[in-house]
């Protein structure tokens, strides 16, 4: 495994910041030594940077495992992110380019966006919800999301979005676990050339008597047919026609609760991660700002995430907005009605910082750079990755087709529970090596360590660890302060376990080598999916790679691989040629105890609707087993394609 690493250390390059970028990083660079010298003191000056009522005089009380940051002072999270750049006379700048999958298309700006935020608070006090209660939002990319978030936040409400493409049962369980008064949806919303109904969902989640809702505001987009109950249906728009347009924001204290977010992809009960208000917006605002060196008068920022993710969550709509962002909103799918979508998007609008997933960028390569090619993409300067490692030829290819072979790739590693960006380089003073997440963020304090706690030399595998408390981290789980202890804080003490494995290079820069239950262990020898899957991409013939442990008599875990292969090579070379070809190359690339005892050569990968490899399922497969759950599958139909090319 070393050998793999070092040989990617080798052959890659490192990319300096672009002269125009470099040249505003005199002060960025100096955020790392003041943190150092500083970590509190570093955090408050980022606290202070927001618009508080009381201003606080903590900074931070630590009572392992549990956080409380800046937690004497009060502000509204809400007035933050919208009223403050109104008085500061930005009203007119535009919050957000929205556009529908249709090509209807919506400019709101911050002014606009302030006066709706008002106004939805008070059609949410008029529907009873009150300081601490919450609220189910179930909506997909349209701006009432945003809105409908930042009212939440207005009067103190705690939200927990439910990503659109959750089933009844998921949307229930998130309703009945967080104990939900009102839920907020849309009528439907297009995607791939159709509308794609949300209200019938919400009404199969509430047919069984036992919920908490009261009430379904439903925002009137997609025009389809939807049942109606009188008694507890609310049009959007008309309660917003009725309700007053002023509202007088109250202050909450620092660690009010902000929103639940559910993660997927654990057996069993979803974990509510639980997010508070003043820490968890500084370190969102300070790495949206730093990450991608934002300047929020000239910038046109796009993230690519659902709001229903915490990526859209922290930078879609807290992070960007509470610096005063320009953005762009997409509705819909990346390649409907044509895959050149995304690039005509960027080219309308004059996109400078675009931030997506490696999923996506894989797909663009396997889509061909004749789409990018369609438009100009001069006006981005920083792009951005997050979710899952970045293999290498990806980030080059980012970097040159989309990037025009100067554009600073930033690789973010976070997590829900850790609600910021926690690991990146920062875009004006770092030399980014593809491939790498680069160093903790400032104030961050990360370590790799072996399964006994203690840290690893350079060069040497582990499992990462955040050894400080940080601003954005999850308080707890709702309702389970026990399973937060257990999950997070048990195995490593007061140092908090991400489940993530990771390397730390001779520079001292981190590697993610995946999730640690995706660690195999074959012969004895611990490899990574994310490193094979690394070597697999790499060939020539590979479009997209997945890679599991299957259980295996012999070696305890054995590699199977999961290949789909670009169109020219899938034609020109049998399946059992391409087998053979890959797992000779893997054993070659990284060594003879990697090579896959099976490669799959597959039509397609079965993926969340977030763009995350199922690899349950794939290990399901792998081993003849019956599937698991297959809920979160985006296509029921990848599945059996898969199963009918195993033998
Ligand atoms: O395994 C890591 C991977 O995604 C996990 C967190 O998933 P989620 O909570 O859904 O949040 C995704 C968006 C922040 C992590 O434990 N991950 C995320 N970003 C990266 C990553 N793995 C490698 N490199 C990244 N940049």
């Amino acid at each position: 495994m070393s050998d793999r690493i070092d040989h990617l250390l080798t052959e890659t390059r490192r990319f300096a910041p672009p002269e125009a970028l470099a040249q505003a990083s005199a002060t960025t660079s100096d955020l790392y030594e003041q943190a150092a010298a500083d970590r509190l003191g570093f955090w408050a000056e980022q606290a202070r940077t927001l618009t508080w009522a009381t201003p606080f005089t903590e900074v931070l009380d630590w009572q392992p495992p549990h956080a409380r940051w800046f937690h004497d002072g009060t502000l509204n999270v809400a007035v933050n992110c919208l009223d403050r750049h109104v008085e500061a006379g930005n009203g007119d700048r535009i919050a957000l380019h929205w556009e529908g999958e249709p090509g209807d298309r919506r400019t709101v700006t911050y002014a606009q966006m302030t006066a709706e935020v008002k106004r939805l608070a008070n059609v949410l006090t008029d529907l009873g919800v009150r300081a601490g209660d919450r609220v189910a939002i179930y909506l997909p990319m349209l701006p009432e999301a945003v809105a409908a978030m930042l009212a939440c936040a207005r009067i103190g409400a705690v939200h927990t979005a439910v990503f659109g493409g959750f089933s009844p049962s998921n949307l229930r369980s998130r309703i009945d676990d967080a104990g939900a008064t009102l839920v907020i949806t849309t009528d439907g919303a297009w995607r791939k050339g159709k509308v794609f109904p949300l209200k019938p969902t919400v009404d199969e989640a509430l047919r069984e008597p036992g919920h908490g809702v009261r009430n379904v505001l439903v925002v009137r987009r997609g025009e389809n047919e939807i049942d109606w109950d009188d008694s507890r249906d609310v049009w959007y728009h008309e309660a917003m026609a009725e309700a007053a347009p002023e509202h007088q924001a109250e202050a909450f204290p620092a660690e009010h609760p902000l929103f639940i977010l559910y993660t997927s992809g654990t057996t069993g009960k979803p974990k509510g991660i639980l997010h508070t208000s003043a820490g968890y917006l500084t370190q969102t605002a300070f790495t949206h700002r730093h990450v991608f060196d934002l300047k929020p008068e000239t910038d046109v920022y796009w993230c690519t995430a659902d709001i229903g993710w915490v990526t859209g969550h922290s930078y879609i709509v807290y992070g960007p907005m509470a610096n005063g962002t320009t953005q762009v909103m997409h509705e819909g799918t990346f390649d409907t009605p044509t895959p050149e979508r995304p690039w005509q998007i960027i080219e309308r609008y004059g996109v400078t910082i675009f931030y997506t997933a490696p999923t996506a960028i894989r797909t663009f390569m396997k889509l061909g750079r004749q789409h990018t090619q369609s438009s100009d993409l001069s006006s981005l300067r920083v792009l951005g990755t997050v979710g899952e490692p970045i293999n290498p030829e990806a980030w080059m290819w980012y970097r040159d087709v989309v990037g025009g072979g100067s554009t600073p790739v930033m690789d973010t590693w976070w997590q829900t529970e850790t609600g910021a960006i926690m690991i990146s380089g920062l875009a004006s003073v770092t030399s980014l090596k593809p491939g790498s997440a680069q160093v903790p963020i400032p104030g961050i304090d990360i370590d790799v360590v072996d399964e006994a706690g203690a840290p690893v030399g350079d060069g040497d595998g582990g499992l990462l660890v955040v050894t400080s408390p940080w601003p954005s981290m999850l308080r707890t789980i709702w309702g389970d302060d026990e399973r937060y202890r257990e999950t997070y804080w048990e195995r490593f003490g007061d140092r908090y376990f991400a489940g993530d494995g990771a390397r730390k290079d001779d520079d001292g820069e981190i590697w993610l080598l995946g999730r640690v239950d995706d660690v195999m262990n074959v012969s004895g020898h611990r490899l990574s999916t994310a490193e094979i899957e690394s070597s697999l991409v790499a060939h020539e013939s590979t479009a997209e790679a997945a890679v599991v442990g299957a259980s295996d008599e012999t070696t305890g875990q054995a590699v199977v691989a999961f290949v789909i292969l670009k169109s020219r090579f899938a034609d020109a070379m049998s399946v059992e040629e391409s087998e053979g070809v890959l797992r000779q190359h893997v054993a070659g690339d990284i060594g003879a105890i990697a090579r896959p005892r099976q490669v799959f050569i597959v039509p397609d990968l079965p993926k969340t609707r977030s763009g995350k490899i199922m690899r349950r399922l794939l290990r399901d497969l792998a081993e003849g087993r019956e599937l698991g759950d297959t809920t979160t599958l985006a296509d029921q139909n990848v599945v059996d394609a898969i199963r009918s090319q195993l033998r």
